[in-house]
């Protein structure tokens, strides 16, 4: 058999991995700081909670779902996305009034992989459910934006639009129907069908968009309540030096936002895929679910593309690696004393000879290598930069964490 991965997903170990646990590291603490708790939902759920949350015309759901039948012949699928699950679980637990939950893993759809789009992703996201008014808006757009500046996201660029909502939006979309009608011929194979069962997606389509510059703009036709909300939004936006661009042309590849959406463009990310996150406001999901009216909004951040654009460099998780001339389990005696003390710390534990273990040492990246002679005697600490020092081994710890500030 093969032992290459399947097509459109990776392994990653170290020293990749450090990167990985240093940025899902960080959206812990940011995530946690604008308040949302870790909520951790079901990675399969019924084929029908994406059928009727994503939009059963969606590309998404039509071409890109993992589903199969389960021994209980229940058709099932692993999620595209985490929205639709987090919505479905607040319905479940009967919870009512404002709630927030923050999410971390795997993503499944079935795309033509290429750097940057994986058939198994990462995603970190955030959901506000039962909140209608622009301040949650806006604090789900400063967090997105905050954390991706803070893990150093190069050419950064907020793009904001507000795609109305059943009162304003389905005027819109026959009158963009229309319009599209009119310039049928131009459109690319794949936007004509669109054009009856899903028009807005055709302003997305790479292709055709640069043909439909005199579209109408939904933007242009919000109706009393959309516009003040969008007003809110992006005057909120302005008093917390969140920058954004407004982009008439965002219409997000998933169907069942109204009002806000937004994405997160990596500017200097140099591939087609350099949406780095994106989200909005979903008024009407929970009860297109069959629940009750659950206004919300929320964003996921593709986490595979962030550590592309951030171009991190990996680093050693390991702070020191015990090369020992006494049998290795001495050598796990003393590394397990450093490690109660907080000390990341590694060692042989096949008692190689001694040269393997100094090469095993200098892979590890270990910025302290010690060797020890006894569990009684000083031992012999050679740092990265030449230093070359006897310390007991009972006062390692404090000297490491002295000498790392
Ligand atoms: P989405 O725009 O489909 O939104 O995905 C969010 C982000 O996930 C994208 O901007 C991208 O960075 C990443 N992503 C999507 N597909 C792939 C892929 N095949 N490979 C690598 N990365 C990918 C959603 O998923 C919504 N659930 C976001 C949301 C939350 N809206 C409201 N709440």
């Amino acid at each position: 058999m093969s032992f290459q991965p399947p097509k459109g997903t990776d392994d990653i170990g170290a020293p990749q991995s450090s990167v990985w646990r240093s940025v899902l590291g960080e959206w812990e603490e940011w995530s946690a700081r604008f308040g949302y708790p870790l909520v951790m939902n079901p990675i399969f759920e019924a084929t029908e909670l994406f059928q009727r949350g994503v939009g059963d015309t969606n590309e998404v759901v039509t071409k890109q779902m993992y589903t199969f039948t389960d021994r209980g012949g229940r058709s099932v699928t692993l999620r595209p996305e985490g929205t639709a699950g987090v919505v479905r679980a607040f319905l479940a637990s009967g919870s009512l009034g404002a709630w927030k939950g923050a999410y971390s893993g795997p993503m499944f759809r079935y795309e033509r992989p290429q750097g940057g789009r994986r058939r198994q992703f990462w995603q970190v996201g955030v959901e506000y459910l039962d909140v209608e008014a622009p301040p949650s808006d806006v604090e789900v757009i400063e967090l997105g934006y905050r954390y991706l500046g803070a893990v150093g996201v190069p050419g950064l660029e907020v793009r904001l639009n507000s795609l109305g909502d059943g009162v304003c939006r389905p005027g819109y979309v026959e009158e963009l129907r229309s319009f599209l009608r009119s310039r049928y011929e131009e459109l690319c194979e794949e936007s004509k069908p669109l054009v009856d069962t899903n028009p807005l997606r055709v302003l997305d389509c790479k292709i055709c968009a640069p043909k439909l510059k005199d579209a109408p703009a939904m933007a242009d036709r919000l109706c009393d309540d959309c516009s003040a909300h969008f007003k809110e939004v992006k005057e909120t936006l302005t008093r917390l030096d969140v920058p954004f661009v407004e982009d008439h042309r965002l219409v997000r590849g998933l169907d069942y936002y109204t009002r806000t959406a937004f994405e997160y463009i990596a500017r200097e990310l140099e591939t087609a895929q350099n949406a780095v996150g994106g989200g909005g406001r979903y008024d009407g999901l929970a009860e297109a679910l069959g629940g009750r009216r659950t206004p919300g909004v929320g964003f996921a951040l593709g986490v595979d593309r962030i550590i592309l654009a951030t171009g991190r460099e990996p680093r050693s998780e390991v702070d020191v690696f015990v090369v020992s001339e006494v049998p290795a389990a001495d050598a796990l005696v003393a590394a397990s004393r450093l490690r109660r003390e907080g000390i990341r710390v590694d060692f042989d534990s096949e008692g190689r000879s001694i040269k393997t273990q100094f090469r095993a040492a200098s892979r590890s990246g270990a910025p302290v290598t010690v060797v020890l002679r006894s569990l009684d005697e000083p031992v012999d600490v050679r740092t990265q930069d030449g230093l070359r020092v006897g310390v007991p081994l009972g006062e390692l710890a404090d000297w490491l964490k002295a000498r790392s500030g």
